[in-house]
């Protein structure tokens, strides 16, 4: 196993549509085992196979909740079902999210509050699981980054001006960025 490099915003594989799984083979399995490892190195609760520059429908998450609940696990080709988003302004405190690919960076957003997974496991067999509150926001992340679109994508007009400071400043943005947990010292 081995920790990969993390892509950050601006490389093209972050910004374009992942493509379905077909072979469930060797390859797969250690794919995820080295995602599964920079997941926890980073540290993150969720990381999507674009951000270690690999085109294909797969995430891999680790959540525990705060009633001490844990849920880990790897979506190959996965479909996402979400109730309506709630209308209004996202809570800076409760709502905001991060992402490895823009790491350090946190921007309030709003989610649909439930979210219904189903996707494959490494053995191609499927399994669907319900999510509330933070879990069904990881699988909305997540999935959005199989798309192609980052979170940042989805943020209010009043938080462009100090993304596009922040990615300006870094020479984040345009192709060539990554980090490496365990490395390079930045937090997501
Ligand atoms: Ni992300």
């Amino acid at each position: 196993m081995a920790v990969l490099p993390i892509l950050i915003t601006g490389e093209p594989v972050l910004h374009a549509r992942a493509t379905d799984v077909t072979d469930f083979g060797e390859p797969l399995i250690r794919l995820v085992a080295d995602m599964r490892e920079t997941m926890e190195a980073a540290p993150g609760v969720g990381l999507a196979a674009p951000q270690v520059g690999v085109p294909l429908r797969v995430f891999v998450w680790e959540w525990t909740d705060d009633e001490g609940t844990e849920s880990s696990g790897v979506a190959v080709n996965p479909e996402l079902f979400i109730t309506p988003v709630p209308a209004g302004e996202p809570d800076e405190e409760g709502e905001s999210e991060g992402c490895l690919s823009v790491p350090g960076e946190r921007f309030p957003l709003r989610r649909a509050a439930t979210a219904l997974l189903r996707a494959r496991d490494l053995d191609g067999q499927p399994f669907e699981i319900t999510a509330h509150g933070w879990l069904a926001r990881i699988f909305q992340h997540e999935y959005d980054h199989l798309d192609g679109t980052l979170y940042v994508d989805r943020i209010g007009t009043e938080w462009a001006k100090p993304l596009a400071k922040t990615l300006r400043k870094k020479g984040w943005g345009k192709p060539g960025n990554s980090w490496l947990a365990g490395v390079d010292d930045l937090d997501a």
